[in-house]
């Protein structure tokens, strides 16, 4: 197939206009991929929509276009937006594609090196703050409203908009039917409320069936799940490390609606599904995607995803984003050897002998 991006692909169901720019990056049209191995041990059909394939890594492609280009149609030259570092790294991208510039504003020493390296190449104006992801948004938000600069975070609905293709390639990529559970990591919370949007969108045009959505915060940054604003959240997903999610009531509505379920993962069983997804299945996602790894896990054990269900986990982003976090926090020792090619293979022919 000859794929050209998201704004071409699903037009009938974006809102586009003639006068919209027909920006791209070919984001989109990202692999859903079957993990035999994990769906033995758990009991399920296990998929993983791996949306770290698209352009610049992340989902965050998808809400980038649409919002990058509506605010080209509307006469804009600047985008602004807050992040963890996924946003900006896509701002930036559209931003440089579209001729426009882009400003983000970052937690200083919470963005995965990945992340900044982006940024930093992609020609943003990068501000640093002593703040979270939180105080960055507000102050966003407040400057967007004084300066003529357009607010690219997802509480632009074009973000949103973008971002439900991601339900509609699911549906077509398991045959024109939903899952019957979405597993998804919620930060901002504005990905879990785009994908029931667009769930519900394609069922009503074509009766496709609705999935329960099941979201995950970091426990340190579990607002939704505590029903109260955390304050100073804390997680090694640095992506979700949010305390007062934008879109919390749209989430609040997708759990609902779907008769599903916003939940909460440790550190520790994040970094174990980043760990094992990659050694069992091949796919190295950031940490923060693995919220739905680790959620898909607990919540079988738990007994409320049941057996023998088709689970579709998002895997919102790439595991090279971060690797401080692959290296510091799971301790892997790589063996050094002499450059001795007798040593190396004795080596290697006990490791494969084990
Ligand atoms: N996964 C990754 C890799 C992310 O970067 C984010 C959010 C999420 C999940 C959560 O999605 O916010 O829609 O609930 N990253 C934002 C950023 C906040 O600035 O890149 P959400």
């Amino acid at each position: 197939m000859n794929w050209t991006g998201l704004i071409n692909h699903f037009e009938e169901y974006l809102p586009v206009t003639s006068k919209t720019p027909r920006l791209t990056l070919h984001e989109g049209n990202t692999p859903l991929i079957h993990f035999p191995h994990l769906s033995e041990e758990l009991g399920i059909e296990l998929y993983g929509k791996v949306e770290g394939a698209n352009p610049t890594g992340s989902f965050k492609d998808r809400g980038m276009v649409m919002a990058v280009a509506k605010a080209k149609e509307d006469g804009s030259s600047t985008v602004i937006c807050a992040s963890t570092g996924n946003t900006s790294a896509a701002a930036a991208a559209y931003a440089a594609k579209a001729g426009m510039n882009a400003i983000i504003v970052i937690p200083k020493g919470k963005v995965a090196l990945g992340k900044l390296a982006q940024a930093i190449m992609l020609g943003a104006e990068i501000v640093e703050i002593d703040g979270n992801f939180d105080d960055a948004l507000r102050i966003v938000k407040n400057v967007s409203e004084k300066l003529p600069i357009t607010l690219v975070n997802s509480v632009n609905p074009y973000r949103l908009e973008g971002q439900k293709t991601a339900a509609f390639e699911i549906i077509e990529q398991l045959g024109g039917k939903a899952p019957d559970y979405l597993c998804i990591p919620v930060g901002n919370a504005g990905n879990i409320s785009a994908y029931w949007k667009g769930f519900k969108e394609f069922n009503d045009a074509k009766q496709t069936g609705l999935p329960k959505m099941f979201g995950f915060e970091a426990e340190g940054a579990a607002a939704i799940v505590q029903d109260r604003i955390i304050a100073e959240p804390e997680t090694v997903a640095t992506a979700i490390r949010i305390g007062n999610p934008a879109s919390w009531k749209l989430a609040v509505a997708a759990r609902d609606e779907s008769n599903g379920r916003i939940g909460s993962v440790s550190d520790d069983e994040i970094l174990a599904a980043h760990k094992l997804l990659p050694a069992r299945e091949g796919i190295f996602a950031e940490p923060g995607s693995c919220a739905s790894i680790a959620g898909v896990i607990q919540q079988v054990k738990e007994g409320t995803i049941a057996k023998g269900s088709k689970v579709v986990a998002v895997l919102t982003g790439n595991g090279l984003k971060d690797p401080e976090t692959a290296v510091n926090h799971l301790k892997v020792d790589p063996v050094s050897l002499p450059n001795d090619e007798k040593i190396i293979s004795d080596y290697i022919e006990k490791a494969v002998t084990a």
